[in-house]
């Protein structure tokens, strides 16, 4: 039988706690004398009659006649169980709940957890002791891991062989049956081995600090590279998240959490002080996980790799978060480079520039209505209808409340329809000037634009241009350059004596033609030419960033290089 929680550790817990700060980081609350009030979450209302008091620790509602704890308000709130609100109280302060506790109200799971626990710090041991363990410790240091992150994380090696665990665990029947319930200990066809063999473990915690499972990587390349606890009755993959443990140890509140694919990705951002990321377990992010995150933090940045499969994977994040999207919630997007997951890619920039990646991170709104714009031709109302329909059907799966408000108005003026009313696309005439399909001025390509607009309008090369246009190297931009000198040196050249003045006889041809192209530009040259060069040279920044990031693994790439990749990155 599961035993009671002692009255005196929910005693210290609720002394602890500021019901205030539970409640207003859910329900924002206003001081009114010494109380604080809201529109109560239990019913639906316009004045205000959820009233928290501080000095009583108690919530009370008027209207609806709710009131409690801040245990009772996480029950009904969060719709926890008991011992889940206590664990959430617990994690908040930093509590550790008295182990002799039975939690479960299921069936007692402590000889797992005590074997887990065990063959945790065994394989702990191994990565110190075993005869090979300075292959693993090899391959740690090779992935640029130090003691300190490996020990914070309980880093161990699972040795070569098929019985360590068995033989030094599997003493009896019930041990043995303790260690295939942990999913330890494979059985097939009668006879049983170790699951994990010559691996870097990655011991996997709840949200109390148990381990319930492990994560096994191969050292090097090799099938398959993960191998992963199986679900137990103590390991759930779509509940659990690696690494929100040790974030929550480092932050107890943290101000935001980032979501990333890999193990190897938290350890590493760990190690760079980046404290504050979890990896989801091979499985795509779930409901259940969100609403942990959002129990820990308001703000989930979900990483992703720039390439289809990761824009893919975060539009199912997206879908996954909206009915989650309360007030006060947050959830942002960041795309990294094409080849670099966050382990890769904070090696080579460092913690600073990655931090500011994180800040840059796109906005949920922002996502949505850029992948939908993607996704239709809003050139035409055709088009816009359509767009309105899809993100009408999108954004009703927020919850009520003034972020769906505010979705709503910026899809409005986005596709300038009003949301509320029906639209009948079919019936509308074809608009008769839709976007204009033929070569027009702007449509020419920016350094050849470039060349006209400094050909026809000299007088440009007499502005201050912006910092690093002489590096540009797109082709024809030698060209511009020595338009530009040429001007510079002469005192007030015209367009035709620019032309006559190339050597070249084909280039020649070309200025002539650019000479007296059809610009559109209205009094606004100087602007104009200073936007394109400044694109290019963002442009050009960006294709340096991927090539050099490209190149090779963070271990090889060269000091010079790195140092190159951080000023790209801090010059933005
Ligand atoms: P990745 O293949 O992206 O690996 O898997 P990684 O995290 O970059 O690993 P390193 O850097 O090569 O060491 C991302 C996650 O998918 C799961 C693991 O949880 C892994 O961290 N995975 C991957 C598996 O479970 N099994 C596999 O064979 C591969
Ligand atoms: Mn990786």
């Amino acid at each position: 039988m599961p035993g009671r929680i002692p009255q005196n550790f929910i005693d210290e817990l609720l002394s602890r706690t500021d019901i205030v700060e539970v409640i207003n980081r859910r329900v924002p609350l206003k001081k009114a004398g010494r109380d604080y009030q809201a529109c109560c979450p239990f019913h639906d209302e316009k004045t205000p009659s959820f009233t928290v008091s501080p000095t009583k620790q108690f919530y009370h509602c008027f209207g609806c006649g709710a009131h409690g704890s801040a245990i009772g308000f996480l029950m009904d709130y969060e719709r926890l169980s008991f011992p889940e609100a206590i664990e959430e109280l617990a994690a908040l302060q930093g509590l550790e709940i008295p182990r002799e506790i039975a939690f479960d109200q299921g069936p007692d799971h402590r000889p797992l957890y005590d074997m887990l626990e065990q063959v945790t710090e065994f394989y702990r041991r191994q990565l110190q002791e075993h005869p090979q363990a300075t292959r693993a410790q090899a391959y740690l240091e090779q992935r640029g891991l130090n003691a300190e992150i490996a020990a914070d994380f309980r880093l161990g090696f699972a040795p070569p062989g098929w019985d360590n665990v068995l033989k030094r665990f599997g003493g009896n029947d019930s041990a043995r049956r303790t260690l295939i319930e942990t999913g330890l200990i494979n059985q097939q066809d009668g006879k049983t081995y170790d699951r994990l063999r010559d691996r870097i473990i990655f011991p996997i915690r709840d949200s109390r600090g148990r381990v319930i499972g492990f994560g096994g990587r191969i050292l090097g390349d090799g099938k398959p590279k993960y191998l992963n606890s199986p679900e137990t009755p103590v390991f759930h993959k779509g509940r659990e998240l690696y690494g929100l443990y040790e974030a929550r140890q480092a932050y107890r509140q943290p101000e935001q959490i980032l979501v990333v694919e890999g193990y190897m990705d938290v350890v590493a951002l760990a190690q760079f002080d980046i404290r504050n990321a979890v990896a989801t377990l091979g499985t795509a992010t779930t409901t259940d996980h969100l609403e942990k995150l959002f129990r820990a933090t308001d703000q989930v940045v979900f990483c992703f790799d720039g390439d289809r499969a990761g824009r893919a994977a975060a539009w199912k994040a997206l879908q996954t978060a909206l009915p989650l999207m309360k007030e006060g919630r947050q959830a942002r997007f960041l795309f990294l480079p094409e080849g670099e997951d966050p382990d890769t890619l904070v090696r080579k920039i460092g913690s600073q520039a990655f931090a500011e990646e994180i800040r840059q991170a796109q906005p949920l709104s922002e996502f949505l209505f850029a992948r939908l714009e993607s996704e239709t031709d809003t050139g035409s109302i055709d088009g816009r209808a359509r767009l309105a329909d899809r993100a009408r059907t999108i954004l009703a799966e927020l919850p009520k409340g003034t972020f769906r408000q505010m979705m709503e108005q910026a899809l409005e003026q986005r596709v300038g329809l009003a949301v509320g009313l029906p639209v009948a696309p079919t019936q509308e005439p074809r608009p008769a000037a839709r976007r204009s399909t033929s070569k027009g001025p702007s449509s020419m390509p920016p350094v050849r634009r470039a060349v006209a607009l400094l050909l026809q309008y000299p007088e440009i090369a007499d502005t201050a241009l912006p910092e690093g246009w002489q590096e540009i190297t797109l082709p024809g931009m030698d060209v511009l350059r020595d338009l530009h000198r040429r001007i510079s040196e002469s005192d007030g050249t015209s367009s035709a004596a620019l032309v006559e003045g190339t050597g070249d006889e084909r280039l020649r041809g070309h200025l002539a033609q650019l000479a007296v192209a059809e610009l559109a530009v209205q009094e606004d040259a100087i602007e104009q030419f200073q936007g394109i060069l400044k694109r290019l040279i963002q442009q050009q920044k960006i294709a340096e960033r991927n090539s050099l990031l490209k190149n090779e693994p963070p271990s090889s790439m060269s000091e010079e290089d790195k140092r190159r990749l951080r000023e790209l990155y801090r010059r933005r």
